[in-house]
């Protein structure tokens, strides 16, 4: 028997009038009931915030820093109950879990660590002109106010830890809304929130449902907008308040550039299996996820045959099993999506080299090569096990194909050479390019966003500091500088 989870509402558990099931993407089973909360609940959280702000501001470095250290710390503790959780709602693998625990671990810690070195203040002379003699500025950041973090489905401990984390170590309240179908993650961040010493109002979990967000989103109170999730929405949310400061962290069609210096048998292996791993870790349910492999003719015979073994060799089946690679999807309404997107290509001409077949939620790990540029795959983001395989002509034809996709959030390129690589970096539109390895690769502390219809802002624990706070300068005057 599952008791209903409790949510937090200006850091305190609170319960609503209703509540709504979490089951497993695997196998159905109740993994847990959420309360959800009233209007009126949402309507104190909010309040509690909007009131805080200023005391939040004020506190003392080192109060946030111990609230995010001992959030790492707590995490570290309770991480195979965590990842159990994570596995449970969202069916990812548990090994993948695990490193999603690893990683909040992190960004917690990064946080920490900048909390106490952020905002020093910028001195910068004025008297470089004659109207500035003895005068001086002092550049500080201030938070913009309290943060709305709206969190996706996929990691729904560690992209929950990213909008919580900064918005803590720079003193700005935030309320976050987990979703729907992962809360009990995001939950169990407020658990161990509920340990410090931050002040009442300053932080919510608040698992609100879809339809009750615009009202979320419009509300003035709450004037930074952190939001994850897919392109339609994030842009809706924009252009539904365009004077408010919004992060959005949208969709990708990552690409993997093979290039013709990559060639001998070791790179080929390593990039194989790289490109599987990356193409199908949580069941491709990842921004960027490899979903397109843009290989040079010189290396595509070799090399395709590999990603093939690669992806076969993928072992599918049970999350909780230490040894499966690749889990279900978020429902099975994803992975019909997928599978008709597939269909779809296979009856344009597309060559479909392994995979294509779904089991419930389940969708096999596909691989598809000569598949026509108009299709859906193609085009959009899959966010499934798919991944397709192009053959071009040498490294001017391979970063074209790169940059065309409406999509520009991470690319990878794997060569040796260097000054391919800083082509790479000046020429691929996207917002990182990972030399060497899949563009699946990324680090918490550094920046992490999309250019084009991937979104704007940038993730990654400083970068979002700077986001949710904005620049006030302070000037001296009559110093002998
Ligand atoms: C995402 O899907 O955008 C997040 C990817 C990650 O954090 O690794």
């Amino acid at each position: 028997m599952t008791s209903t989870h409790a949510f937090w509402l200006a850091g305190r558990q609170a319960t609503g009038e209703d509540a709504f099931d979490v089951t497993s993407p695997w196998d159905g089973r109740l993994v847990g009931t959420v309360s959800i909360p009233t209007d009126a609940q949402v309507e104190e959280a909010v309040a509690a915030a909007h009131a805080v702000e200023a005391e939040f501001a004020a506190t003392p470095a080192h109060v946030r820093a111990a609230a995010l250290d001992h959030v790492s710390k707590r995490l570290v503790e309770r991480t195979e109950e965590i990842a159990q959780l994570i596995s449970a709602e969202n069916g990812k693998p548990i090994k993948w879990a695990r490193g999603e625990v690893g990683r909040a671990v992190s960004v917690f810690r990064f946080a920490a660590e900048e909390a106490r070195r952020f905002n020093g203040g910028e001195a910068q002379r004025l008297d470089t002109d004659a109207g500035g003699v003895g005068r001086l500025a002092l550049t500080r950041r201030f938070p913009r106010g309290t943060v709305l973090g709206i969190a996706p489905f996929n990691f729904p401990l560690n992209l929950c830890a990213h909008k919580v984390a900064p918005a803590i170590a720079v003193g700005a309240p935030i309320i976050l809304k987990p979703a729907p179908a992962t809360p009990l993650s995001g939950l169990i961040l407020g658990e161990l929130l509920a340990e410090t010493d931050l002040p009442a109002g300053s932080w919510s979990v608040l698992p609100v449902a879809n339809d009750k967000m615009p009202a979320l989103v419009q509300d003035e109170r709450l004037p930074v907008i952190s939001f994850t999730g897919s392109e339609k929405v994030g842009y809706a949310i924009m252009d539904s308040v365009p004077r408010k400061h919004c992060t959005l962290e949208l969709g990708g069609n990552g690409a993997a550039v093979v290039l013709a210096d990559w060639a001998s048998d070791e790179d080929l292996d390593w990039a194989a299996t790289r490109i599987a791993t990356f193409s199908n870790y949580q069941a491709g349910q990842s921004c960027i996820s490899v979903q397109r492999v843009i290989a040079d003719a010189s290396v595509y015979e070799r090399l395709v045959p590999k990603i093939v073994a690669a992806v076969e060799a993928q072992v599918t089946g049970d999350p909780n099993d230490a040894s499966t690679d690749v889990g279900p999807l978020v429902n099975e309404d994803a992975a019909k999506r997928v599978e008709s997107w597939v269909d779809e290509a296979v009856r344009a001409g597309a060559s479909l080299l392994t995979g294509g077949k779904r089991e419930g939620a389940s969708y096999a790990p596909t691989v598809l090569a000569d598949v026509p540029a108009d299709t859906t795959v193609s085009c959009e983001e899959v966010f499934g096990p798919v991944l397709t395989i192009r053959k071009v002509e040498g490294e001017a034809e391979a970063f074209a194909a790169v940059n065309d996709s409406k999509y520009g959030l991470q690319a990878g390129v794997f060569t040796h050479d260097l000054q391919t690589a800083f082509r790479a970096h000046r020429e691929l539109e996207v917002g990182g390019v990972i030399v060497g390895d899949v563009p699946s690769y990324r680090a918490d502390q550094m920046p992490y966003g999309g250019v084009k219809q991937s979104g704007v802002g940038r993730e990654g624990v400083r970068f979002a500091m700077d986001d949710y706070t904005y620049e006030r300068v302070m000037v001296f005057t009559g110093l002998a500088l």
